[in-house]
């Protein structure tokens, strides 16, 4: 199909500028950015120039950009409280919405655009491009060797970057959305996770704030179990303490071995897989060195999200409401579980 969709974009900030400008314009047979809409004009004026948008595309307010015929679909990227309310209002109009992660600041408005989105025959994403990585398939194609899987271990941790860009958003400095940075940056790692090896029905977690930067609670350490499964294991995030090495990988183990998805280099993630019943076995390792393209998931999370709109046919998005739904609500039950002093609680289900 070589029909060009063409993009209204709803928040032209660090993320719109950075990575999905520079997405579309790689994929230009396929996007064209051709209008935007920000609170504060004058960045979507600046972002405009970017992108070729028409001086006349620059719009004041929503409705002008919900309006607007030649748009096929709005990009939002906006502090993420305002999700929900940017679903209803493009479902009103009849514009398919993609909208960047977390699904929304709080499990209501989750909830509230599940819902939505059940409602209508419209196209509605959530932008999570940890669901588009190629070394996920590698390591889905080698689970069966290892036997049945009995226990993970998945982790990511790093050391604070007192310089990081996001960090001066006011809305992340002052986070409404629950967990802060463990919503921010911890739903992809869940969707890695979960994507792999199914959603997880319960947890027992310790959060805490090691940074006053962060606004609320920063890392997470926590024991998970899987849905309808005897599988378990342990999740572990945070990017808040002092100089260590980035480290961002999942462990499976299983009876007849174990598989290492390493993605701490983000360009060259790589999977290994040992394949043995014990120690004593003859272990055979193999390891697979994956090229990551350098938008991490993203340009598939476009091309992805246009068949979609393209075939008006909102089941083939890979990256749902429901699912994005899970991953915010496991935050959502590490938070509640520490609360509780660490008690296991179920996560809740839309
Ligand atoms: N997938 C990823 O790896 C990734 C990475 C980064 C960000 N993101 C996501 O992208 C989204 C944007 O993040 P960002 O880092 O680009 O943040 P950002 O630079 O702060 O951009 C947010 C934009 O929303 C606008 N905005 C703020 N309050 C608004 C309001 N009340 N009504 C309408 N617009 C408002 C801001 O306008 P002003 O110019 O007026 O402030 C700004 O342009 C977030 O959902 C974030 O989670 C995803």
């Amino acid at each position: 199909m070589s029909e060009v969709l063409n993009v209204g974009i709803v928040g032209t900030g660090i993320f719109a500028k950075e990575r999905h400008l520079p997405s579309y314009q790689e994929l230009s047979e396929k996007f064209k950015v051709v209008a935007a809409f920000n609170r504060t004009k004058s960045k979507a004026e600046e972002f405009a120039k970017l992108a070729g948008i028409a001086n006349d595309k620059v719009y004041d307010n929503l409705d002008e950009i919900l309006n607007d015929e030649s748009v096929s679909y709005i990009d939002a990227l906006l502090p993420v409280q305002f999700n929900a309310d940017i679903v209803q209002k493009c479902i009103a109009a009849g514009k398919p919405i993609i909208m960047e992660k977390p699904i929304a600041a709080t499990m209501e408005q989750a909830r509230q655009i599940v819902k939505l989105s059940d409602s209508t025959e419209l196209p509605v994403g959530v932008a999570e491009n940890w669901l588009y990585l190629s070394c996920t398939d590698v390591v889905k194609s080698h689970l069966t060797e290892i036997g049945p899987i009995e226990a993970f271990t998945y982790n990511s941790t790093g050391p604070f970057v007192l310089h990081n860009k996001y960090l001066s958003t006011t809305w992340r400095q002052h986070p409404e959305h629950i967990g802060g940075f463990l919503s921010d940056g911890g739903v992809h790692q869940l969707a890695l996770l979960t994507d792999i090896l199914g959603e997880i029905e319960s947890v027992s977690a310790l959060t805490k704030q090691v940074r006053k930067q962060s606004g609320t609670d920063d890392i997470v350490f926590s024991t998970l179990k899987l849905r309808d499964s005897s599988v378990i294991g342990t999740f572990t995030y945070g990017s808040a303490f002092g100089s260590c090495e980035k480290s961002v990988f999942l462990k499976i183990y299983g009876l007849n071995g174990s598989i290492l998805l390493n993605v701490s280099n983000k360009k060259n993630p790589y999977v290994e897989v040992i394949v043995g019943g014990s120690a004593e076995a003859d272990a055979k390792t193999s390891r697979f060195e994956i090229s990551q393209e350098d938008s991490f998931g993203v340009n598939s999370e476009f091309l992805n999200f246009r068949e979609a709109v393209l075939n008006k046919e909102k089941h083939l998005l890979k990256s749902t409401p429901r699912k994005a739904f899970h991953h915010l609500a496991c935050v959502a039950a590490f938070l509640k579980s520490s609360s509780e002093n660490g008690n296991n609680v179920p996560v809740e289900q839309p």
